[in-house]
């Protein structure tokens, strides 16, 4: 049985809501417990299937592992396995970030190569550069990432770009090698800086963390600590969307506006009212929205996380946009299923949308490719006149936290229907 998430499209999203933990956080921080020589305590979980994995794969691995509502207790001092198994870590990105743990805490990983979202290359020659500029020998084989250490040391590691899995991966092995590491070229996006501020937590010194230059003094012990979670960013920026898309008035709670600088300012020029406090963001939208061109870039540029639901927005919008994917190769699988919904959109080449908006979107079933195509999609159901069916819930409910149930919170017609 799998389930499709089935949307009465047309209903304006009115209310509150509030933006649950980080995915992207909680996938670099969950592994970093795992440093602490005591228990850890994650606060502000996303209750996703990502979070659910990773419990499973650190209690094959020896941790003692709990689960609660919002929170995850984590002792890994009895951990003594090195290889979590292919089956759990086939299913996220993220278990790669166990290779600089086990590394550190064993001497040696053999960690299956990570999935992920389908979504092009996602080479790792830059987390290899700086596992292996520490002291660490890492070769690719059999599927796997094998990676053994004597003793790791610190050094100086130069990005060639700003990649988050390889500043984390760098990060984490730093944090447990003696000396200095200072990462040049550092990504900058709001979990890096999480992860930096976990890691101090646990008395790791770590400094620069949101600027192109990180600085960490490693080889001190780590202790438990009980660390919340930042709100996430993609989370935030997909109900921003929503709310925009249907004519809405939606105030998010719990989250951080100025890490949603590059969204709103888009939502901004299109003609959509933002307003900010502390930790709320209100989107208001009325009529017809401007067409905008976006770029995706690393943070602070428009995020490629929100690249997807963003084009279903523009597809409604008043005149023509360019969407520019810079990130990754392949991430516009989702065009087609915008385009049964009655989108008019060509590709120039595989990276550049040319989004001319309609009047409206037509509901049609529709498969989510993958998790923000799977967000883009729900956009575009709360859109569409009629009935829209999603295939491929699954992908969605691994990066968003009770999504259907938030959206019915602010008026959607939304229901998870089992189907064979
Ligand atoms: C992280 O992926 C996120 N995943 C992604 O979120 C997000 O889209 C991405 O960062 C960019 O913000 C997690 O945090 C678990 P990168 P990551 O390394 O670390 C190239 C989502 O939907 N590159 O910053 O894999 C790479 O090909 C997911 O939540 C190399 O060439 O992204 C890409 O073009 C999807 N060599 C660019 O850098 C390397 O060794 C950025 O990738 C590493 C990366």
């Amino acid at each position: 049985m799998g389930e499709i998430l089935r949307i009465h499209g047309g209903y304006r999203l009115e209310g509150e809501v509030s933006v649950s933990g980080g995915k992207n956080a909680a996938a670099a921080i969950i592994p970093a417990a795992m440093l602490a020589l005591g228990p850890c305590t994650v606060e502000n979980l996303p209750d996703n299937e990502d979070s659910h994995v990773y419990m499973e794969m650190l209690r094959w691995l020896g941790a003692k592992v709990e689960m609660g509502k919002g929170v995850m207790h984590i002792d890994a001092t009895t951990v003594d396995r090195c290889n979590p198994p292919a089956e759990l870590a086939s299913k996220m990105r993220a278990s790669y970030y166990l290779v600089p743990v086990l590394l550190g805490l064993l001497g040696r990983a053999e960690v299956p190569m990570p999935g992920g979202c389908n979504i092009g290359a996602r080479p790792i020659d830059q987390t290899i550069k700086g596992m292996t500029s520490l002291g660490a020998q890492v070769r690719q084989e059999r599927g796997m990432i094998i990676a053994e250490a004597g003793e790791l040391v610190g050094s100086d590691v130069y990005l060639d770009m700003p990649s988050v899995g390889a500043t984390v991966n760098t990060m984490l092995t730093a944090v447990m090698a003696r000396g200095n590491t200072v990462i040049y070229n550092a990504a900058k996006e709001p979990h890096v800086v999480d992860l930096a501020n976990f890691l101090g937590s646990l008395g790791a010194s770590v400094k620069g963390a949101g600027t192109d230059i990180i600085r960490i003094r490693g080889g001190r012990p780590l202790h438990g600590s009980s660390y919340a979670i930042i709100p996430d960013q993609i989370e935030t920026g997909t109900l921003m969307i929503a709310a925009a898309a249907t004519c809405g008035d939606v105030t998010i709670t719990g989250a951080i506006p100025p890490h949603m600088e590059a969204l709103s300012a888009k939502l901004l020029e299109m003609g959509v009212h933002i307003s900010e406090d502390d930790d709320r963001i209100r989107v208001r939208a009325n009529g017809k929205l401007r067409a905008v061109s976006v770029k995706t870039q690393a943070y602070p540029g428009f995020p490629t996380d929100l690249q997807q639901p963003m084009t279903a927005l523009l597809s409604i919008a008043s005149g023509t946009s360019v969407v520019n994917e810079r990130i990754f190769e392949s991430r516009f699988r989702y065009v087609d299923e915008l385009l049964r919904m009655g989108a008019d959109i060509s590709m120039i080449d595989s990276r550049t949308a040319i989004v001319n908006g309609v009047e409206k979107l037509t509901g049609a079933r529709i498969t989510a490719t993958d998790l923000r195509a799977g967000a883009a999609m729900v956009v575009a159901g709360l859109i569409a006149d009629g009935v829209t069916d999603i295939d491929n819930f699954h992908y969605i409910q691994r990066g968003y936290e009770n999504l259907d149930e938030k959206l019915r919170s602010l008026g959607a017609h939304v229901e998870r229907i089992r189907v064979p």
